[in-house]
């Protein structure tokens, strides 16, 4: 085929995060948020319709897999990391994952029993590693895309210029999760674009929507930045 075939992404590798963390508390039971990953499966699948090599770092979700990418499972924030690193090097890399803050210091090797006389059991909370903040702040082989996600209640486009400084991500895509549109688990999405250039408010659309122009641009920076 013809130069003119090559797609957008063509020989890039990108890797992207998607859906919740699982956190075990004991072998039946976990900590763990409401993200679906429908954002960031479909950012991985347009990237690869613009012809990147994607791995897919998932946690557990109960949507379809997106075609054409590589998918690796995880369950934890520490097996998101390792897996993460394991898929290195990459041209771009997409943080669209609701990470859980904080897993269980020890989780309990067997069932809690419930006791009728026993106080209900406390969990210690360890941090879990910021896998976008360490990504980003890679002295060697960092990707030279790093997206970050930030969703937000309040105040969203503060925080989250906040965050791209304090996570040293190259954008940060900001949404408001409290929105009346139902970010979390729904098909719509509003995103603020924040790059060192300023902030972009995009309309509401679909989430297949958003993922195909945040990747569309990503491609436009990159191709900018292998010209420089
Ligand atoms: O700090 P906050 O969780 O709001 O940051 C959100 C961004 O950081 C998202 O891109 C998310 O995927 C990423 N993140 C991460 N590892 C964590 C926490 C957040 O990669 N432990």
């Amino acid at each position: 085929s013809s130069t003119s075939d090559a797609k957008p992404l063509s020989g890039c590798r990108v890797i992207v995060t998607s859906g919740p963390t699982h956190e075990p508390i004991d072998p039946v039971r976990y900590i763990a948020n409401r993200s679906s990953g429908k954002q960031g499966h479909e950012l991985a699948a347009a990237a690869a319709r613009l012809g990147a090599d994607v791995t897919l770092v998932s946690g557990p979700v109960s949507i379809a897999e997106p075609a054409g990418v590589r998918i690796v499972r995880v369950s934890t924030a520490e097996e998101m990391l390792a897996a993460v690193k394991h898929a290195l090097p990459a041209d771009i890399a997409i943080f669209a994952a609701a990470v859980a803050d904080w897993r269980v210091a020890t989780p309990n090797t067997s069932k809690i029993k419930k006791s009728t006389s026993d106080a209900p059991p406390a969990l210690t909370l360890a941090e879990n590693p910021d896998i976008l903040k360490t990504i980003a702040q890679l002295r060697k082989g960092r990707p030279p895309l790093v997206v970050g996600f930030a969703a937000e209640t309040n105040d969203v486009v503060a925080h989250a210029k906040k965050k791209l400084k304090s996570k040293g991500a190259d954008w940060i895509v900001a949404n408001d999760v409290s929105s009346p549109i139902g970010v979390m688990g729904g098909e719509r999405n509003a995103v603020h674009l924040l790059t060192s250039a300023g902030v972009e408010s995009w309309p509401e659309m679909s989430k297949t929507e958003v993922a195909i122009r945040i990747v569309t641009r990503a491609a436009a920076h990159l191709a900018t930045l292998k010209r420089d």
